[in-house]
């Protein structure tokens, strides 16, 4: 498999493979640390990012290489250079290429004509490299993912889709919980079920957060507005996503040893409150952290064809 532009595009086996490099970058981070020398990483972001671009960044240093970043108006895309006249031209310099960007169809198009690898660093409908390092941050906390239950709560956008869709491929009970409306997409829906039987999960998709942090061991939830979800949809955001805030009362309907989780940017008072994102029993500034050997773990794959991609 060339690139990593969602989490479908796994199969359970190279899941697993990703988090055993991922967790090998953990124990020694300068164990590959040649593979890119005198290579470079463009990392082209359409929109803001901290985490993902700083880990990248981070990622392809300690395995040799040199990031390279690039807003959107840095490149001729704008002046009307193609995509696909884009990839091919970045394909003759470096070893790889980041995007993050708003139509999902943007970066298969670039994948499509680029030669080299292409990683998805976030688009409207995806956002793989946060699932891995948040399947990551479980197993390291709990021990293992078998058996645990993933409660979702809130927008049901790029982070639940991804999340949901890997800790399917893991064989993790996953609850799924948002307002009518905001769902995730049906085939989404349909590859977390088909994934969830054949490797020996739950899924419950309901409207009832309640219901759905029953027994979880991670309650989960995300920003009610989403990059590039138009602001005019704010206080109707709002209104439907105010009863899925994560408090300590929800929080406490979920196991005794349940943790939070939050891909972040947080925001105290809207989706979380600040007694749980600050509490204890979050791991969201964990999941940051396990951000850089995710995607060190999924570079390293990448480049050294060790994922084998789906049939
Ligand atoms: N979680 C995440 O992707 O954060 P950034 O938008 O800061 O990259
Ligand atoms: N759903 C959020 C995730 C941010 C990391 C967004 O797309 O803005």
């Amino acid at each position: 498999m060339k690139d990593l532009l969602h989490v479908t595009d796994l199969t359970t086996g190279d899941l697993t493979r990703l988090l055993d490099l991922a967790n090998g970058f953990q124990d020694d981070p300068r164990s590959a640390s040649h593979l890119l020398a005198h290579r470079i990483v463009p990392m082209y972001f359409a929109k803001p990012s901290t985490r993902t671009r700083l880990s990248t960044a981070a990622a392809v240093t300690r395995l040799g290489g040199t990031p390279i970043a690039i807003g959107p108006d840095e490149l001729q895309l704008r002046r009307g250079e193609t995509i696909a006249d884009t990839a091919r031209v970045m394909g003759s310099y470096a070893a790889a290429i980041v995007i993050r960007t708003y139509a999902d169809a943007d970066v298969t198009d670039l994948a499509a004509a680029a030669p080299i690898p292409v990683v998805n660093a976030l688009t409207d409908g995806h956002h793989p490299l946060q699932a891995i390092a948040d399947l990551l941050t479980v197993q390291e906390h709990f021990g293992q993912l078998r058996g645990h239950r993933i409660a979702y709560v809130g927008d049901g956008g790029n982070v639940a889709r991804s999340l949901m869709e890997a800790a399917a491929l893991a064989g993790m009970d996953i609850a799924v919980a948002t307002p009518p409306g905001y769902e995730p997409p049906d085939e989404a829906v349909a590859f977390t079920a088909a994934e969830v039987d054949r490797n020996g999960g739950g899924f419950l998709l309901t409207t009832d957060p309640v219901e759905a942090v029953k027994g979880a061991s991670v309650v989960y939830t995300d920003v009610w507005l989403s990059m590039g979800d138009p602001e005019e949809d704010q206080a109707r955001r709002r209104k439907a996503l105010t009863p899925y805030r994560v408090d300590e009362n929800l929080m406490a309907l979920a196991r005794d040893d349940a943790v939070f989780m939050h891909c972040l940017p947080a925001h105290r008072g809207q989706e979380v409150t600040p007694g749980v994102i600050d509490g204890g029993r979050s791991l969201a500034f964990r999941q940051a952290a396990n951000r850089l050997p995710a995607t060190q773990a999924v570079l390293y794959a990448l480049l050294t064809d060790r994922l084998n991609g789906r049939p």
